[in-house]
């Protein structure tokens, strides 16, 4: 089929997956440096190979144009990027979006809750790894534990859709803190996501083997407690839920180490650089950015590279698999 036949279609990569979902990455910068996420002394984008806001506009109406029907910003820390609302603003208004949506560590939100809201982002995960001041910073590095309860407050008082909160649950880090969360999100009637660890790049200050901790793991501490039910509700993404007896929140497992859901992937990267990931455990990409900044091309060509980009989609990540080369980027060029 050509190129624009499949447009007609959607987009569908070689393995019959429809991609209707992007994670588009407004900024590799962050105001925290988590463990699992980047080192402690980071060398930023220069801002020259940034997408510009435009820039990003232009992609996320690009894909859009595909069938694309969700758009999750992500980092490093969205809101950390300048003029962030600007964009949002404009996606909120997009042709043929569902869902605008946002992945945050929540530090901004008490400032940020009620714009967002008013620009049309339905739902937002926020991340959050501990509830132990102590924890918190040591895993952050640098971030401080209350401003982001402060940030989930507003978000709260704000009233989103569904808000989750996204634990990375680590072997001597906070292993410890899996039922305490647990608690914390139902009181107060928020779904929480607890999320292993992915081998993505090196980390600076542990060895990813030593400290992933298995979703069955913390499945049983929380059974330990709580009565769960398995649950046929499904967000866009990977996160298997299961709903707690009694409360009318959920708990969401995302378990890419030790249940492959590559099978069911419905969704590309977009990097702050304007590099499409074709998935976030393999290095398959193709540069967005050199089509956008080159002026013999227009915004057919860009459609078209994207249709095209379809079939460089991995079939599936072999995480921690020695017969496999593992990915070197970290997470916060990868956008979450
Ligand atoms: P919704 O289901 O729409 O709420 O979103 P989500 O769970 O896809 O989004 P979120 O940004 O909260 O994702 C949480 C984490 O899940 C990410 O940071 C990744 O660690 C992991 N994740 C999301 N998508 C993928 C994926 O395609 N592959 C893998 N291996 N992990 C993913
Ligand atoms: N493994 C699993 N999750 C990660 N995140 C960042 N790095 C990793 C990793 N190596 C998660 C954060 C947050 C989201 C943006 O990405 O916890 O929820
Ligand atoms: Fe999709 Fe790659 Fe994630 Fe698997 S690892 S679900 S193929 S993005």
């Amino acid at each position: 089929m050509t190129a624009v036949a499949q447009q007609t279609n959607g987009l569908i990569d070689k393995f019959g997956r429809r991609v209707d979902y992007i994670r588009l990455s407004v900024t590799d910068r962050c105001d925290f440096r988590c463990v699992y996420c980047m080192t402690e002394e980071m060398q930023f984008v220069p801002r020259k190979q940034v997408l510009t806001l435009e820039e990003l506009y232009t992609v996320a109406r690009a894909f859009t144009e595909l069938g694309v029907s969700r758009i999750r910003l992500t980092g490093g820390e969205p809101m950390v990027r300048s003029n962030v609302m600007h964009l949002v603003n404009r996606l909120g208004n997009l042709p043929g979006l569902n869902e605008l949506l946002l992945t945050t560590n929540g530090s901004q939100l008490d400032k940020y809750s009620a714009p967002l809201k008013a620009a049309g982002v339905k739902r937002i995960n926020i991340s959050l790894d501990s509830l132990d001041a102590e924890k918190f910073r040591r895993i952050s590095r640098v971030g401080k534990l209350e401003r982001v309860l402060a940030g989930i407050d507003a978000a709260i008082a704000t009233g989103f859709d569904r808000l989750r909160i996204n634990s990375v649950i680590m072997r001597g880090y906070n292993e410890g803190e899996v039922l305490p969360l647990v608690e914390f999100a139902l009181d107060r009637g928020l779904d929480i996501a607890f999320i292993e660890e992915m081998p993505l790049g090196e980390a600076s200050d542990h060895d990813r083997e030593d400290t992933t901790c298995s979703n069955d793991w913390v499945r049983e501490q929380i059974e330990s407690r709580y009565t769960l039910l398995d649950s046929a509700v499904k967000t866009a993404g990977p996160s298997r839920y299961v709903q707690v007896v009694g409360s009318k929140s959920r708990i969401g497992f995302i378990s890419p180490v030790t249940h492959n859901f590559c099978a069911d992937c419905n969704r590309v990267r977009v990097t702050v650089e304007g590099r499409l990931l074709l998935c976030l455990g393999n290095e398959h990409s193709m540069d967005l950015r050199a089509i956008l900044r080159d002026d013999s091309k227009d915004f057919d060509d860009l459609k078209t590279a994207i249709v095209a980009a379809m079939d460089l989609k991995p079939e599936r990540h072999y995480f921690y698999d020695k017969e496999h080369a593992q990915p070197v980027r970290l997470m916060n060029m990868t956008g979450g």
